[in-house]
């Protein structure tokens, strides 16, 4: 899974057979070419964070009802929309240089209206619109039920805009038309927002306060999906672990580890994955439930942004060095096989050079099989740029982050080589992208695993796997199957 792209997705939609549910099959089975004359076709890229993909579905559900229907191809489109991410500079450059071309396409399509959603539709509101006058449409990550009606206060010539945060919208009623799918994994949005105020970050900022999503309607949506083929879900929120919904009839409570136990339930073929924990929150009773249910994946995506205690404090993580290396042990004592993952930034404020040490040692400690690591970028309005100087020098930061990806790279290959001779239970996913003979899959782990096809088995099919060789990024074996 790929939790952060500031890359374009434009194969976004890219059909699956196995989506066979009505309204879903209908808008993919047109995409090949043949889409409807009479209907409107909309083009949607994302960017950033798993939840913005996530959201695109949510966006592509509103518009389908409104008379849409989706397009890979930007030159035909009526609406272009772009998901955007604020969550580092080079994620909002990346935005800028794609508006930039929708202008183009719109240079010769008079009448085709672009849209900015998520993120940085949030942070820079009109400026977006007086600045960028290629933009129609600027719309808030709460604000997508209102789309139709900010698409037809554009079509008028006027600006349509939007971006009131909401504290309720969960769009639990909105079920998600599937883009991009392999027709196997989905993510599912469990919660909005995030109540941290890590000083580095502007999610709170971008995506509002914290709400947790109906229980019922996540089991639902799981179950819905579970039906229609697919294998795997994963529940998505800026921190799972603070989950929390209270049934407004009986007025009892569901935290996050009773709401895994829920999805579990769905099927014992339907693997369960979350992100992202946070250190603080993880509790052991999650632990001991992601114990207790095979299908609950064995793999946590864990974040420790700074291995050193005071950097830790000024990011305002509320978490030091021993917290979080307690609870990487509870991890390992209660689940032996679990893999962890993490998010590191290097060279925020003030870091030092033994700090950065310390950093590097919680990565040799954690047994990280893969981190998303990142230099630290200011984001003007968050409490770092207000409180604390920028003050470790570019040529350092980028030095501290070839160090830390050098190193993330060899804890990776080690922890690969340690799955040579252990098989495992894959789901596959599809063919691999450098052999059609080869298909690809995940391990409980969450590691992709390559191994040639065998006769019998498809996508969404489980398969006891050998593993051979490894990379740092990949295992590779051989299916074992009696004959
Ligand atoms: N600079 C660098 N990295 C950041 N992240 C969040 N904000 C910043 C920033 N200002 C990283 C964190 C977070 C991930 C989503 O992005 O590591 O966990
Ligand atoms: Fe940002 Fe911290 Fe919330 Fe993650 S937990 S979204 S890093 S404020």
């Amino acid at each position: 899974m790929e939790l952060y792209n500031d890359n374009p997705t434009i194969d976004f939609l890219k059909s699956d057979k196995k989506i066979d549910e009505n309204r879903q099959g209908e808008a993919f089975k047109e995409i090949g070419e043949v889409l409807d004359p009479k209907k409107k076709n909309f083009y949607i890229e994302s960017y950033g964070c798993s939840m913005n993909f996530s959201d695109s579905e949510i966006v592509a559900s509103i518009l389908l009802d409104n008379g849409y229907q989706p397009t890979k191809n930007m030159e035909i489109a009526d609406l272009i929309l772009i998901n955007t991410c604020s969550i580092r500079e080079k994620a909002e450059d990346t935005v800028r240089k794609r508006l930039r071309i929708f202008d183009k396409v719109k240079k010769n399509r008079p009448g085709t209206l672009v849209g900015v959603l998520g993120c940085m539709a949030e942070r820079l509101k009109k400026k977006l619109l007086e600045q960028e006058k290629l933009v129609d449409l600027v719309v808030g990550p709460d604000a997508y039920r209102d789309l139709p009606k900010l698409i037809s206060t554009a079509e008028d010539g006027d600006k349509g805009v939007n971006v009131f945060l909401s504290r309720e919208e969960t769009y639990a009623d909105i079920s998600p038309i599937r883009l991009q799918s392999n027709g196997v994994t989905a993510f599912i949005s469990i919660m909005r927002g995030c109540d941290n105020m890590c000083s580095f970050c502007v999610v709170p900022f971008t995506r509002g306060r914290e709400r947790s999503r109906d229980t019922f309607s996540i089991v639902a949506e799981a179950t819905q999906l579970f039906n229609n083929g697919f294998r795997e879900v994963t529940l998505l929120g800026q921190n799972v672990d603070s989950y929390k919904w209270e049934n407004p009839e009986t007025k009892e409570t569901v935290n996050f580890a009773q709401l895994l136990e829920a999805v579990a339930k769905v099927n014992p073929l339907l693997r369960i994955r979350f992100s992202t924990s946070h250190p603080k929150d993880i509790t052991d009773e999650v632990l001991t439930t992601m114990a207790s249910y095979e299908n609950i994946c064995k793999y946590i995506h864990l974040p420790v942004q700074s291995g050193n205690s005071r950097v830790l404090g000024l990011m305002n993580r509320t978490y030091d060095r021993e917290w979080y290396m307690e609870r990487v042990n509870k991890i390992y004592e209660i689940m032996p096989d679990c893999a962890i993952s993490s998010d590191i930034i290097a060279g925020f404020c003030t870091e030092t050079e033994e700090e950065h040490q310390d950093t590097l040692s919680m990565i040799e400690f954690s047994r990280y099989i893969i981190s998303y690591m990142f230099v630290y970028s200011e984001r003007p309005g968050t409490p770092a740029a207000k409180k604390y100087k920028d003050d470790v020098p570019h040529e350092t930061k980028k030095r501290r982050l070839h160090e830390i990806i050098m190193l993330q790279g060899k804890v990776s290959l080690e922890t690969n080589q340690a799955d040579i001779g252990k098989t495992f239970k894959v789901l596959i996913e599809g063919s691999s992208k450098r052999s059609d003979a080869d298909f690809k899959g995940r391990n409980s782990q969450n590691k992709m695993v390559i191994f040639p096809k065998v006769d019998g088995y498809k996508p969404g099919d489980y398969i006891p796997v050998l593993i051979k060789k490894v990379t740092s990024a990949t295992l590779l074996g051989e299916a074992q199957i009696n004959e």
